[in-house]
């Protein structure tokens, strides 16, 4: 068995990948609104990856014998008031999320659980990758957003994103 605060802050952390993946949609369906398809779209993934971490989180609590509670989800409320304003909210976001993982694994490196601390691990590299990205669409949006054509091919490219499940399995 987990050690109950570590087990408890994996748990809070199924919730907020959920509403990681329900923010997402909610930048996706602004894009499509707007109609810019590519930006949709890479959100839309974006979405599907955090719903694969909250399944993760769940799946390692299972394989370790800890119960998982659901909890509601919060209702994404941003309002954009431009192209470029999703983008910040993301990135801003993806670093709270940083700071969640550390802070789990902080608690499970406080009682020498190597095991959690290992399962983290793939997260803390992920959460690089995913700030990494955010941050380099605000740059890409911040060099080219301003011209109606360069934004179209910022979006063509943005569309061309594919899922691909997670690497890590459990
Ligand atoms: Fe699953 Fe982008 O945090």
């Amino acid at each position: 068995m987990l050690d109950a605060r570590v087990a408890e802050l994996l748990n809070v952390q199924v919730n907020k990948e959920f509403y990681s993946a329900y923010l997402y949609l909610d930048i996706s369906n602004y894009y499509v609104d707007q109609g810019l398809d590519g930006f949709a779209n890479w959100y839309k993934i974006q979405a599907q990856e955090e719903r694969d971490h909250a399944m993760l989180f769940m799946q390692y609590l299972q394989n370790n014998g800890c119960k998982v509670t659901l909890d509601a989800i919060d209702k994404p409320d941003k309002v954009f008031d431009s192209f470029g304003a999703p983008l910040h909210v993301g990135y801003e976001h993806e670093q709270y999320v940083t700071s969640l993982i550390h802070n789990i694994y902080d608690a499970a490196n406080a009682v020498k659980d190597f095991r959690t601390m290992q399962f983290l691990d793939w997260f803390v590299k992920e959460q690089g990758e995913e700030e990494t990205n955010a941050e380099g669409l605000i740059k890409k949006y911040e060099l080219f957003g301003s011209d109606p054509r360069a934004l179209y091919m910022l979006d063509s490219e943005l569309g061309a994103r594919v899922y691909s499940a997670p690497s890590l399995v459990l």
